[in-house]
């Protein structure tokens, strides 16, 4: 098959294209660990305020000592509107909303996820440079939309206190419904 030079060229050019975006999504989806926020576990939003799983919502520690952030979206805030998380340490966001969908992103992060009500959002990211972090809700929800915003401080890794809440007591999790 006798094919054109400025056909092979276009062929080779539309290859090595197609190349470079596999293989950089392969190397943030497998190195870099960016991957799209689960949308596996469901919540009923009309009990979210009182589901053990954001109960009380903000940040703690599991039974081994991985750090988690519980956070509920309403309009127009986001509970707590002020946490904070050690640097250099992964977190895991669980975010779920009582009202419409609202987006949180942790501004100049790869934190970032839609929030929809009836669902948890999970992911886990980490941030290196200690100091305050605006959170952001990137999805317009209403006429409060753009002052929708909650602090984050990243403290060093040594200064970081936990909670005092740390563990879920298990007593509270079967009957309040
Ligand atoms: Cu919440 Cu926009």
């Amino acid at each position: 098959m006798k094919v054109d030079l400025y056909e092979r060229i276009w062929m080779w050019g539309v290859g090595v294209v197609l190349t470079l975006f596999f293989t950089t999504t392969a190397i943030a989806a497998l190195g870099h660990h960016f991957q799209p926020p689960s949308h596996v576990e469901t919540i009923d939003p009309q009990a979210a305020m009182k589901d053990p799983r954001f109960t009380p919502q903000g940040v703690r520690l599991d039974s081994e000592g991985r750090v988690h952030a519980d956070i509920i979206a309403l309009m127009f805030t986001w509970l707590p509107p002020e946490f904070s998380v050690p640097a250099e340490t992964p977190v895991t966001f669980h975010l779920t909303s009582i009202d419409v969908t609202h987006g949180f992103e942790i501004v100049r992060t790869n934190g970032q996820s839609m929030v929809v009500p009836g669902y948890i959002s999970q992911f886990t990211t980490q941030f290196n440079q200690p100091g305050e972090y605006l959170i952001a809700c990137n999805e317009y929800c209403g006429i409060g939309h753009q002052g929708m915003m909650a602090k984050m401080q990243v403290v060093p890794k040594t200064e970081w206190k936990a909670p005092q809440v740390a563990v879920q007591p298990e007593s509270e999790v079967s009957h309040d419904h």
